[in-house]
């Protein structure tokens, strides 16, 4: 079965051809992180009109990559939400029209479950219960995945995305965008110990993320030693070295060690890491580590795969379209759309005390 994925929800314009769910024929992905880098962040005006100007070539190219005539689609798998609106709707509106002129069935996606199928490439079959850590530039969240298809948010960041953070950081140390790969890079040249940045408590005692305290945190050494930010295409200073590489060490801590007390309360069977913080070798080492002291095998994507793609998105999309699930024409971009259809104990009973206060 051939499924043809399209993705817009941010900054990257892509188009996939999967076979099966499994099998990737093609995957073309068109980044405007040149474009947004001169802002320091995604321009969702700017983003929108590229996505315009590229979805239709990147579609075409992907089916012309995968050597088939898009007849040969089954069906057209399309990222609905969330995201940035107006790229969204790029995404959107082109499978639909794409969906009405071929007589082909069409599914929306959740971007998030799309990572989470990221996956499912270079790597043996996810065995249920899983625990998925979703790391991106706008999504921190841990999914108890009791069996396919089921999701319950256990940890959620209070405040910034992991990778948002690291964006953020980078921009203050004068690293550029994005953050992510910057830091990493200089990380290694860097101190990981020299400075002990502060981990977030969460007062009500539930295993939720936070990571702006550590951004203030880095705001605060910068200040009270009087470090520069780098001066534009410079050499990083030893300093500079240290704070990224003292940095990515506390994120990984917060992440992981999450993983792990949850891993210990829910016994899943795998573990999953994936969004674009899953390029971070860092992250994955100790991820890998933590599956390993449980016994379970850790799943990444391979690095093409864990920033945005369409890939991903066809592989969700094909698990819907066996399943029967078809969106009608009158479907839209949601930028609302959460990825949870299991509620979660502690909700269940802020739900109930909410009922009995009323
Ligand atoms: O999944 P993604 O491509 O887009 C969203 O859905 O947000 O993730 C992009 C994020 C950015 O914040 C970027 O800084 C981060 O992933 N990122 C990394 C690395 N590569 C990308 N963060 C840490 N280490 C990396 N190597
Ligand atoms: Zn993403």
């Amino acid at each position: 079965m051939l499924i043809l994925g399209i993705e817009s929800s941010c900054d990257e314009t892509a188009a996939a051809v999967v076979r099966d769910g499994r099998e990737i024929l093609s995957s073309v992905i068109s980044s405007q992180i040149d474009i947004h880098r001169n802002w320091g962040g995604v321009v969702p005006e700017i983003a929108s009109s590229e996505h315009l100007r590229q979805i239709d070539p990147i579609v075409k190219k992907a089916v012309a990559d995968a050597r088939i005539s898009i007849n040969e689609i089954d069906a057209i798998a399309v990222t609905q939400g969330p995201g940035l609106v107006g790229s969204l709707l790029v995404g959107v509106c082109y499978a639909k029209s794409l969906a009405y002129v071929l007589s082909k069935p069409l599914v929306g996606v959740n971007h998030i479950e799309g990572h989470v199928y990221s996956v499912n490439f270079e790597n043996p079959a996810v065995e249920f219960p899983a625990l998925a850590l979703i790391v991106s530039g706008g999504h921190t969240n841990i999914f108890h995945i009791p069996e396919e298809g089921k999701y319950r948010v256990v940890s959620r960041t209070r405040d910034d995305a992991a990778g948002e953070a690291f964006d953020k950081v980078a921009k203050m140390l004068g690293l550029g965008y994005p953050g992510g790969p910057i830091i990493e890079k200089i990380a290694q040249q860097g101190d990981a110990k020299k400075i002990n940045f502060p981990q977030a408590k969460i007062s009500d005692g539930r295993p939720d993320l936070s990571f702006s305290g550590l951004k203030t945190a880095v705001a605060r050494y910068l200040r009270e030693n009087e470090i520069e930010p780098m001066p534009n295409a410079g050499e990083p200073s030893q300093e500079i070295c240290d704070i990224a590489a003292s940095f990515q060490a506390a994120v990984v801590k917060a992440l992981v060690g999450r993983m792990e007390r949850l891993a210990g309360e829910l016994e899943p069977r795998t573990l999953i890491v994936a969004g674009g913080v899953a390029c971070n070798l860092a992250l994955r080492e100790r991820a890998e580590e933590l599956g390993r002291k449980v016994g379970i095998p850790t799943y990444f994507p391979s690095k093409h795969l864990a920033t945005d793609n369409a890939a991903m998105i066809a592989a969700a999309g094909h698990a819907h379209f066996v399943n029967g699930e078809r969106a009608t024409l009158s479907m839209t971009a949601d930028i609302t759309l959460r990825l949870q259809n299991l509620e979660n104990e502690d909700d269940q009973l802020r739900a109930k005390r909410v009922k009995y206060r009323l």
